[in-house]
């Protein structure tokens, strides 16, 4: 199959690139390189001894999308190009509408122009907010904390009018937890470019020496150690449940969200102390007060995903993070050291 990847320069679609084309996919990127590398592409082709179609340029802007959609003729898209960090969503609303929804409008329309009706989205546990009840199931509210949670259930809404509008079209909902790990390879793995928001990048560059202590954000939630929880899946099930949705959109019309997460939740304590294993030293840390906008606990029921896609997380909590260091101490610098 012919599979647009927007935003393919990117963590999660660097390593989704890779899973399609060990299935036989062809692929296309289009990036404009806001929070990547070239190099990240370098590596996959090498990686995946193979081809990968590459156009630098906007998701919004519907004459590269039109050109894409000329050269390549697209049977499906994987849309991941977006704006991510939940903190900068809230000094910057209208970028990440323009972006995150913009982004997706442009892109169906695109599609219509010619002819492409299935789409594989990135979208966010951070869907649901405040927890009802937990594991959570599809059938959770939707009532999202953040302007990043709402850009994200925005899209969705786009998603399903724009599907249930033809029933030649297809749109899969993925609702990821949270992604960590790197490739096996230790070629490609997660690089933010600035001081990282997340947990598990964070930890990884103390362990590198880049900073020298991780600031643990609340130490009085509801759980049991009293540190946040949350459901951490391996970036390479995330990548491979891209594979499995691609399937599933060719033989089922309409619109369906699926949970990508493991079920299991790990506290912050927690993923020290397995990072701490995994990488034979001592991570240092400070307490302070809770992060603004976090909640205690987020837990997956991926029991659609296994039921439906025929899709489950298959590597545990040691392997994301010997994975992390694996790529961490290989590329102390991400990409930057080539
Ligand atoms: P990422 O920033 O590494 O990847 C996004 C890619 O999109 C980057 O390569 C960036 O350069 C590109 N991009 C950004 N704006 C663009 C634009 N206007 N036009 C073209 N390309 C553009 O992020 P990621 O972690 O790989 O996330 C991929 C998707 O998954 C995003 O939509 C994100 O919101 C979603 N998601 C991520 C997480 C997470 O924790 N990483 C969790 C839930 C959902
Ligand atoms: N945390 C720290 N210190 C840090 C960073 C994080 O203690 O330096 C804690 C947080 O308070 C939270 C846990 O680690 O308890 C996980 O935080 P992350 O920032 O790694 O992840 P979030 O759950 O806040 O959000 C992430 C992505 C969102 C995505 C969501 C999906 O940032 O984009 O996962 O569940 F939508």
């Amino acid at each position: 199959m012919h599979v647009l990847v927007t935003g393919g320069a990117g963590y999660i679609g660097s390593h989704t690139l890779i899973e399609l084309m060990a299935e036989g996919h062809d692929v296309c990127v289009l990036d404009n390189y806001a929070n990547a590398t070239p190099e990240v592409l370098t590596r996959v082709r090498t990686l995946s001894n193979g081809q990968i179609a590459d156009y630098r340029g906007d998701v919004r802007d519907a004459a590269i999308l039109d050109q894409i959609m000329q050269d390549f003729a697209p049977d499906a898209v994987v849309h991941f190009a977006g704006l991510k960090a939940v903190s900068e969503s809230q000094q910057k609303p209208l970028t990440y509408y323009d972006v995150n929804v913009g982004g997706t409008l442009a892109l169906l329309h695109a599609m219509d122009r010619a002819g492409c009706g299935r789409i594989i989205f990135s979208s966010s546990a951070t869907v649901y907010g405040e927890p009802d009840y937990l594991p959570y199931d599809e059938a959770h509210p939707t009532r999202p904390a953040s302007v990043y949670g709402r850009t994200k259930l925005m899209a969705e809404q786009v998603l399903t009018d724009w599907a249930g509008a033809d029933p030649g079209r297809s749109a899969v909902i993925l609702r990821y937890f949270n992604p960590v790990g790197a490739h096996g390879s230790a070629r490609i793995g997660e690089d933010p470019q600035d001081i990282p928001n997340n947990l598990m990048p964070y930890i990884a560059q103390v362990a590198v020496g880049r900073r020298p202590a991780l600031t643990i954000f609340g130490d009085d939630y509801d759980t049991p150690d009293g540190t946040g929880q949350r459901d951490y899946i391996h970036v390479v099930d995330l990548a491979r449940a891209h594979v499995a949705a691609l399937d599933y959109a060719g033989r089922t019309p309409g619109v369906r969200p699926f949970n990508i997460g493991t079920g299991q939740s790990y506290s912050v304590i927690d993923m020290v102390r397995a990072f701490e294993r995994a990488c034979g030293q001592t991570i240092p840390t400070r307490q302070a007060p809770r992060r603004a906008g976090d909640i205690a606990a987020m837990q997956a029921d991926p029991a659609r995903a296994q039921a439906e896609l025929g899709w489950r997380a298959q590597h545990d909590l040691d392997a994301m993070t010997a994975s992390t260091w694996a790529w961490q101490s290989a590329n102390p610098h991400g990409y930057d050291a080539g």
